[in-house]
């Protein structure tokens, strides 16, 4: 668990959706920037191709990022991972096929004051779906699978998995049309307990904005593939 909850939660919010924010070309810029950017991940069983984004290969692109960030959240520190020469990373790009299921980007030490996360879709067909309910471990997926349970010996900046949810935010039945509409990839029994905040719908040039401890999953609504930006942060 943080060990500063009662810190993270006076920084908590509501998620915020930024309109309009990056231009048409920004955009193109950043496909360039994932096409140039080496591939970190490529899981061919998954269909998910992971690249970091490494600082130095598109520095305009570093300081609009930061500068409009910022104007919003006020200060913050990256918490991404660190690259092999103790960089920092920016954030993360994924191309994925399937969607992703519950988790929560919470971190990985307990120390950290987690605070924002973003979201900017490269690609325009997709909803990003976040639940009221609020996690304050690790980042974990949730998950009833036991194969998916049973992963020990997790590398660098692997997600936890874990059931813990289950309980931990009552017994109430998910809502049945929320999961027709949205999560049809997860199943209903490991939603027990959740209620949605708020669905995102991926549209170029906004940028999505929510808090650190908030659960939250890809919805089931993917036309062939979606690319999405994402990038974490403390105080
Ligand atoms: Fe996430």
């Amino acid at each position: 668990m943080h060990k500063n909850i009662s810190k993270i939660k006076e920084f908590e919010k509501p998620p915020k959706v930024l309109k309009k924010l990056f231009s048409e070309n920004e955009i193109k810029e950043f496909l360039d920037l994932y096409n140039n950017l080496p591939t970190t991940v490529h899981n061919k069983k998954q269909n998910v191709i992971k690249k970091r984004w490494l600082q130095g290969y598109n520095k305009k692109l570093e300081d609009i990022f930061c500068e409009r960030l910022k104007n919003e959240i006020g200060d913050f520190k990256m918490d991404n991972l660190k690259d092999e020469n103790g960089k920092d990373i920016y954030g993360l790009i994924q191309e994925s096929y399937n969607p992703i299921g519950l988790h929560v980007d919470a971190g990985f030490n307990f120390d950290n004051l987690i605070y924002r996360q973003t979201l900017i879709p490269l690609s325009s067909v997709g909803s990003t779906v976040i639940f009221k309910n609020r996690f304050y471990g690790g980042s974990t997926n949730f998950t009833l699978d036991p194969k998916e349970l049973g992963k020990k010996n997790l590398s660098y900046g692997q997600n936890n998995r874990s059931s813990d949810h289950i309980g931990m935010f009552g017994k109430k039945p998910f809502d049945k049309e929320a999961h027709e509409k949205y999560l049809k990839h997860e199943k209903i029994e490991n939603l027990s307990g959740l209620e949605i905040e708020f669905v995102y719908e991926w549209e170029l040039g906004s940028m999505l904005i929510f808090d650190r401890t908030n659960l939250h999953c890809s919805s089931s609504i993917i036309e062939g593939k979606k690319i999405g930006l994402t990038t974490f942060t403390k105080k």
